[in-house]
């Protein structure tokens, strides 16, 4: 895990709030952009429809326009991976992207703190997430937040690539999550109710 003064948030003219419905048709598009794994879009309205208030988009100010996305669930009554025997609540970061002109200035850093920090506010005790083996950008950005592998999924991927899943605790990541929130809040990055 890096420390807090290793991240660097370049985030002029780029806002981080929760998705709406108006958001969607963006967020699908940045989906075909970034990743192959390109979900229909009943998915993403169900998504929204479920877990809206852990769905997060950074929009770029001067057009409006989506530039990157976090969508994330909840999975309940889920073996831990850290607690043998334990039943928990984890965090899924179901799918990430930033498209290419705006990346490497913090921001899918900064969606991944948002969403940690909202699925801790709703109890998960743990956040996970599956990358593909070959996706090293993916894999640093998750190492220097905490994560670490805990499993190898043969052939998950629909070309056959494996998957790692990473995963982190609650107790190791709170307060550098908390810091980076509280820093993202200060240069004004962040347009999110906090009641939800
Ligand atoms: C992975 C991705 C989301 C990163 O977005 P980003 O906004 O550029 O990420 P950040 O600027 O927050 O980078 C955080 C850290 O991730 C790592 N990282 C990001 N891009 C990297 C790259 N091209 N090469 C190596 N490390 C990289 C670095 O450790 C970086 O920290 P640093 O800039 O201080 O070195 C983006 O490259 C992307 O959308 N890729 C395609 C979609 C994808 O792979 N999604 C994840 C699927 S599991």
């Amino acid at each position: 895990m890096a420390s807090t003064s290793e991240f660097k948030f370049n985030l002029d003219g780029i806002k981080i709030r929760r998705c709406s419905i108006e958001d969607i048709a963006g967020v699908i598009s940045v989906n075909r952009r970034t990743l192959p794994e390109n979900y229909s879009t009943s998915l993403f309205l169900a998504m929204l429809r479920n877990f809206g208030s852990i769905f997060f988009v950074a929009v770029d100010l001067q057009n409006d326009e989506v530039i990157g996305y976090c969508m994330n669930k909840l999975e309940f009554d889920a073996k831990s991976f850290f607690e043998r025997n334990r039943k928990v609540t984890k965090g899924h970061v179901f799918s990430i992207g930033v498209l290419p002109d705006y990346r490497r200035r913090g921001i899918a850093s900064a969606l991944m703190v948002v969403s940690m920090r909202h699925m801790f506010k709703l109890n998960a005790s743990e956040v996970f997430l599956e990358v593909r083996v070959s996706n090293i950008p993916a894999q640093n950005l998750y190492h220097k937040l905490g994560f670490e592998v805990v499993a190898r999924v043969a052939n998950y991927y629909a070309d056959g690539e494996d998957a790692y899943v990473m995963a982190i605790p609650r107790s190791k990541v709170d307060s550098l999550v908390e810091e980076l929130y509280l820093r993202l809040k200060k240069i004004n990055a962040l347009e999110i109710y906090e009641d939800l």
